[in-house]
C-alpha cells in the first residue's frame, strides 16, 4: 500500500504533486461542519473564508486528509474524492465568449419596487389578467391578495401560466414549517440565503407559485432581488469577472434516499447573441468548483462578488406574508429567500415550466410571436 505524499507550499497544499490552491480545498470538505452528511448541502460558510487562507498543518490517516488552517478552521477530505476531482479540473476557456447584455424591455430594479397587489379574481377574468402578467414581464413576479384556502388557487394560477409541473417535492405541495418532509434547507426555520431552485436539474423550474394558509410569530418575510439587475450591474463594476461566469459551469446536486440528480450551467446563462437567459445560484446545492488550478482564484473571486453583488439587502423586496396573500416569481431571473422566523409558517405552492411562461407572455401581446 502507498501512502500519498502531502506538504504544504504557502497558500497550497501539495498532494501526491497535485497543486490544491488552500482557498478552493478550505471550502470543499466533506466532513460534517463543512457538508451536511445526508444531503451533500453545504453547511461551510464558502463566502466567510478570507481569501489568503493558508494551511498551518496537514495530516493523513485511514485514507483521509486533514487539514488545520490560518483562520481557525479545520477539514477533512477523503483523498480518492479529492484525487476525483483534481483530474477533473477544467479550464473555463473552452467556452467562447458571447458578451452579455440585458433585454431592455425589462423594468430591471435594483432596489425594491413598490408592491401592487393583484385580486385574484383576475385568474378568471382576461382583462384584469393582462395588467397581472405585465406586471410579472417587466418585474420578474407579481403579488396576489384575496386567495382562498387550500391549493386550488394555486392550481388556478398555475393553470393561467401552463400547468404545475411535477418533481421531487410532489406537483402542488405543501410546505410546513417543523415538518422536513425533504431534508432541504427550505425547510428550516433560519435566514434562507437568496437563491434560484433546481440548479440541480438541466431545465429548472420556470417560475416558483407561493400561497400562505397560516402564519404565526415573527418574520418568515420571503425576500426577492432581481438577478438580470444584479447581472447587469455586475457586468458594468467587474466585466472580466462577469464574462467568466457566462462561460464557467456550476455544478449542483440534490440527493434524499432514492433521489441523486446533478445539473451544471455557467451562473449566467447567456444565448449565442449574448442576451441573458438565466441565472443560476445556489451555494447550498452546489457541487465542488472545479476550475483548472491556473483560474482557480479568479473563478472564485467571480463567484463570491456576483453573490456579494446580489445579496446586498438594498437590492431586495421583502415580501410580508398573511394567509390569501400569493406570489409568483421567475425563477430564471429572480433569486429568492426568506427571513428568519418563529412559529409555523404553511404554504401550499408549485413550479411551472419556464417554456409555458413565455407562452404566456406571448399570448398576452408581450413578446413578439415566431411565426
Ligand atoms: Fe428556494
Amino acid at each position: 500500500m502507498t501512502f500519498p505524499t502531502v506538504l504544504i507550499d504557502g497558500r497550497s497544499v501539495v498532494l501526491d504533486g497535485h497543486d490544491i490552491p488552500g482557498r478552493w480545498l478550505r471550502d470543499h470538505g466533506d466532513d460534517s461542519v463543512s457538508l451536511n452528511p445526508d444531503t451533500k448541502q453545504r453547511l461551510v460558510d464558502t463566502f466567510a473564508i478570507p481569501s489568503d487562507v493558508a494551511p498551518v498543518a496537514v495530516a493523513v490517516s485511514d485514507g483521509r486528509l486533514e487539514v488545520d488552517w490560518s483562520d481557525g478552521g479545520r477539514t477533512s477530505h477523503s483523498i480518492p474524492a479529492l484525487e476525483r476531482l483534481v483530474v477533473t479540473r477544467r479550464a473555463p476557456e473552452t467556452r467562447p465568449s458571447f458578451g452579455l447584455t440585458v433585454d431592455d424591455d425589462l423594468e430591471l430594479w435594483s432596489s425594491a419596487p413598490d408592491v401592487s397587489w393583484f385580486d385574484v379574481s383576475c385568474f378568471d377574468d382576461d382583462a384584469a389578467w393582462q395588467p397581472a402578467i405585465e406586471h410579472m414581464y417587466r418585474y420578474g413576479w407579481v403579488a396576489f391578495d384575496g386567495a382562498e384556502l387550500g391549493d386550488a388557487a394555486s392550481a388556478r394560477l398555475a393553470a393561467r401560466i401552463g400547468y404545475p409541473r411535477s418533481c421531487i417535492f410532489g406537483t402542488l405541495w405543501n410546505m410546513n414549517s417543523g415538518s422536513f418532509e425533504h431534508a432541504d434547507s427550505a425547510y428550516e426555520s433560519g435566514n434562507l440565503d437568496v437563491h434560484t431552485d433546481g440548479t440541480y436539474s438541466h431545465d429548472a423550474p420556470g417560475t416558483i407559485i407561493f400561497a400562505q394558509q397560516r402564519k404565526t410569530g415573527e418574520g418568515g418575510d420571503s425576500v426577492l432581488v432581481d438577478g438580470f439587475a444584479a447581472a447587469r450591474d455586475f457586468q458594468v463594476a467587474e466585466p472580466e469577472a462577469a464574462d467568466l461566469l457566462t462561460r464557467y459551469s456550476v455544478r449542483a446536486h440534490y440527493i434524499e434516499p432514492g433521489v441523486h440528480l446533478v445539473a451544471e450551467r455557467p451562473p449566467l446563462r447567456v444565448d449565442e447573441c449574448g442576451v441573458l437567459q438565466q441565472v443560476s445560484f445556489n451555494n447550498y446545492d452546489r457541487s465542488p468548483l472545479l476550475p483548472a488550478v491556473e483560474v482557480v482564484d479568479d473563478v472564485i473571486e467571480a463567484y463570491n462578488a456576483f453573490r456579494a453583488l446580489f445579496s446586498n439587502p438594498d437590492r431586495a423586496l421583502y415580501h410580508e406574508w398573511k394567509p390569501g396573500r400569493m406570489l409568483v416569481f421567475d425563477n430564471w431571473r429572480c433569486f429568492h429567500g426568506r427571513t428568519e422566523f418563529t412559529g409555523d409558517r404553511h404554504f401550499t405552492g408549485c413550479y411551472t415550466n419556464h417554456e409555458d411562461l413565455e407562452s404566456t407572455y406571448r399570448l398576452a401581446g408581450l413578446t413578439p410571436p415566431v411565426l
